[in-house]
């Protein structure tokens, strides 16, 4: 770990978050490569011996997780934080287990269990278990890799998959198109031996990223960014260069922070072409979003109007930024009523949101929301990486102070998050 924030964490210093409510937030923030991209592109390097280098990192706990897991099956890693880079070697014979320590860190490790399949024809990766957002199951995932020959078993809390006639290509219908799945699908299948069809795949971004640098590897594939992936298997892929994609849930909370805090917020970097719907969801709300040379500006002079809201996979409205659309609805004029249709957990974070004031009723998996005019500062704890992030919204439009416990878990998505908003103006700091 080299930035000073990370070895802090490492330390296991940095607890707790203290936000001072009634800041404008205003100004310029730059965003780096999105969490959800460069965590797949780091583990699907593993697909081709040799030298990858990775830029755009971002700065957060979770590169470093990864860099420890891609160690232990034989790479060498360097991450270089100034640089915002990352050069993995990757060796010829690979391990091909990915331990429970770390799958229960961090979901992203089951990306792995594709390239390993791919390159070594046996893989072991712990099962992840519960999850603070709700069950997240590797069916899918399983279930694609069984149609192209794999033997899949599950024991002693591992997913054992080994094919040891190679991987055959398949027609693969998935059941929901689940972002996980699609990608581990993916690149299991450049290896294999002729074509494979993914239907029903995500469409997120993020694929599309993972997607671009294997094909800048050798892979052949068409169809990204649809509803059908189409892989022709080649024999080998070669080492390359890529710079990660912005993160736009990132992005999302920033413009999100804006229309909340009646500010106005540059966001260098940021994509709005991936945020279609979070952005409309803002100006219906009352925010003016303009686009700019580099990213865009959203601005908020008004108390925001409630929006309904329904998540759902891209280009649908990202359920990763469902916690910021119930803490503006909290604060918001009207009611609204928002729907979580991907993660079943995750309005967990309400009942924190609840402890702020806020007038919430859950029922299933919709939430109705009465706006009430400010929430009241009170202690919370971030229960996971985007629910984290909500909370501090919802602080920073709390009259008083906030303490956040658990604030380990924004590192993991938030590059130096206090940092950053101190210089749009609030007052946050890590005690
Ligand atoms: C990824 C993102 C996460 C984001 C989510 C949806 C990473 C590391 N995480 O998670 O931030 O919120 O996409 O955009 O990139 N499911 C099954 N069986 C499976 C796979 C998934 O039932 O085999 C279910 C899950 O429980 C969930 C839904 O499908 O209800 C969507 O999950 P998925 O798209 O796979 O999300 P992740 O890839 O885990």
């Amino acid at each position: 770990m080299s930035a000073p924030y990370l070895k802090q964490l490492q330390w296991g210093i940095m607890e707790r978050l203290r936000v001072v409510g009634g800041a404008r937030l205003a100004g310029t923030v730059r965003v780096s490569g999105a969490k959800n991209s460069a965590l797949k592109l780091m583990a699907a390097t593993l697909l081709a011996p040799g030298k990858s280098t990775i830029t755009n990192l971002p700065e957060i706990a979770d590169v470093e997780y990864m860099a420890e897991l891609l160690t232990r099956l034989g790479c060498s890693v360097e991450v270089n934080h100034q640089s915002s880079q990352v050069v993995i070697d990757v060796p010829q014979k690979l391990g091909h287990r990915a331990d429970y320590d770390m799958v229960r860190k961090m979901r992203a490790s089951i990306n792995v269990l594709g390239p390993l399949i791919a390159r070594e024809l046996i893989a072991e990766v712990a099962l992840p278990g519960g999850d603070a957002i709700g069950s997240r199951g590797l069916d899918f995932h399983i279930n694609g890799l069984t149609e192209m020959g794999a033997q899949v078993t599950s024991e002693h809390g591992f997913v054992i998959a080994k094919a040891s006639n190679g991987l055959t290509g398949a027609h693969i219908t998935l059941e929901f198109p689940s972002v996980g799945a699609t990608e581990n699908i993916m690149t299991a299948a450049t290896l294999a031996n002729g074509k494979t069809v993914i239907d029903n795949a995500a469409r997120e971004p993020d694929v599309v990223d993972l997607g671009e640098f294997l094909i800048a590897m050798g892979a052949k594939i068409s169809g990204l960014g649809s509803h059908t992936i189409i892989i022709e298997g080649v024999k080998k892929l070669t080492p390359t260069n890529h710079a990660t994609l912005a993160d736009r849930i990132v992005s999302g909370t920033w413009a999100f922070a804006a229309a909340m805090t009646k500010g106005d917020i540059t966001i260098e970097n940021g994509r709005a072409d991936h945020l279609e719907l979070p952005l409309d969801k803002l100006v219906e709300a009352g925010a003016v979003v303009t686009t700019t040379k580099n990213g865009f500006r959203v601005k908020m002079d008004k108390r925001p109007t409630a929006v309904d809201v329904a998540t759902l996979p891209y280009p649908g409205f990202p359920t990763d930024l469902q916690p910021m659309v119930i803490t503006l609805n909290s604060i918001a004029d009207g009611t609204s009523i928002v729907t979580e249709n991907v993660f079943e957990g995750r309005f967990m974070f309400v009942n924190e949101l609840l402890r702020l004031g806020a007038k919430i009723q859950v029922d299933g998996h919709h939430a109705a929301i009465t706006g009430i005019n400010q929430l009241s500062a009170a202690p919370v704890a971030a229960t996971d990486i985007r629910a984290g992030a909500g909370l501090v919204l919802a602080a920073l439009v709390s009259d008083g102070v906030t303490i956040i416990e658990d604030a380990f878990h924004i590192d993991r998505g938030y590059p130096d998050f206090p940092t950053q908003l101190q210089s749009l103006g609030a007052d946050v700091t890590r005690i």
